[in-house]
């Protein structure tokens, strides 16, 4: 595996990859991996000759009171992760690279954005459009890969994609969870053992809320069910509690499309998300 820390390197080697047709897929991260982000790079396999996966701490999607400094920094393992699963390129552009001096463009995704995660982190959906953005305008793949563990970052990708003309296609995977439901996260490690054995309610008090759904209970009463449930076992503040259509992301009153239960909350000084499908009846 090599890795790479700047454009025109990047552009070259890909270059040679792709000579006789071969499809280059990316894979874009923060690092600090776990075996969400290796389902990635296992399912990006199943698409492509290449793959290309990307560790860039991205600054722009940071909010002030959100720790960038803290943001574990691991690349040497890393690297062992993605080399032991065939990854071809590691692409680790310095900060400099991707913002050189006098850098002055965003890419500000309206909709989709608002709301949910985009209302409790201003900008941070902007910054992360501007990344993707330059990711694949630099690696110029055939597929990248999102996890849907991060819904509302997924719908904003596609959405940007979409209306720009992006010549990319955006695949969704599927959350990697614990065996007790608790999505994987790197936020996880932050958990006292406590709060890490109260996390799975978040999972499973949403399971239980898409299922009364389906038998007919009103989104309302089944998202209020979902809170006292996370209020009554010491989770703190709730973010959000929302049902949202699976595509546009637009606010769903009654179940009558194929609609997504997305969740915020706080467990410890830990902010946990997680979503799910919540299909219609019948
Ligand atoms: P990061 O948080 O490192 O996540 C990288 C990718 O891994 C994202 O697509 C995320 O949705 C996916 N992922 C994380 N946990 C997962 C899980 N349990 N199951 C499946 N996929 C999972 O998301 C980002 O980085 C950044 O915002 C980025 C897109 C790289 C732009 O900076």
């Amino acid at each position: 595996m090599q890795i790479i820390r700047d454009v025109k390197t990047l552009r070259q080697t890909l270059f040679s990859l792709r000579s006789g047709g071969k499809r280059i897929a990316l894979v874009p991260t923060m690092g600090a991996l776990h075996a969400g982000h290796m389902s990635l790079v296992r399912a990006a396999k199943r698409h492509a000759d290449h793959i290309v996966a990307s560790i860039f701490v991205n600054p722009t999607q940071f909010g002030p009171n959100e720790d960038l400094a803290a943001y574990p920094r691991q690349e040497a393992q890393d690297a062992a992760m993605l080399e032991a699963e065939g990854v071809a390129i590691l692409w680790a552009p310095t900060l400099n690279e991707m913002y050189p001096d006098g850098f002055a463009t965003t890419i500000s995704v309206s909709g989709v954005s608002e709301g949910l995660c985009g209302g409790a982190r201003p900008g941070h959906f902007d910054g992360v459009a501007t990344v993707v953005t330059k990711l694949l305008n630099q690696a110029q793949p055939d597929i990248a890969l999102f996890g849907e563990k991060d819904y509302q970052q997924l719908a904003v990708i596609r959405r940007f994609v979409k209306d720009l003309d992006m010549p990319v296609e955006i695949v969704g995977v599927p959350t990697a969870r614990a065996p007790d439901g608790l999505a994987l996260s790197s936020r996880n490690a932050y958990l006292s053992d406590d709060d890490r054995a109260h996390a799975p309610l978040l999972n499973e008090a949403m399971r239980d809320a898409a299922q009364a759904m389906v038998s007919g209970m009103t989104p309302a009463l089944a998202i209020a069910g979902i809170r006292t449930r996370l209020e009554a076992s010491g989770f703190g503040p709730v973010d959000y509690i929302e049902l949202r259509d699976a595509d546009s992301l637009e606010p769903v009153e009654q179940l009558t499309h194929p609609a997504r239960l997305l969740v915020a909350a706080r467990l410890g000084s830990t902010r946990l998300i997680d979503n799910i499908t919540v299909k219609t009846g019948g």
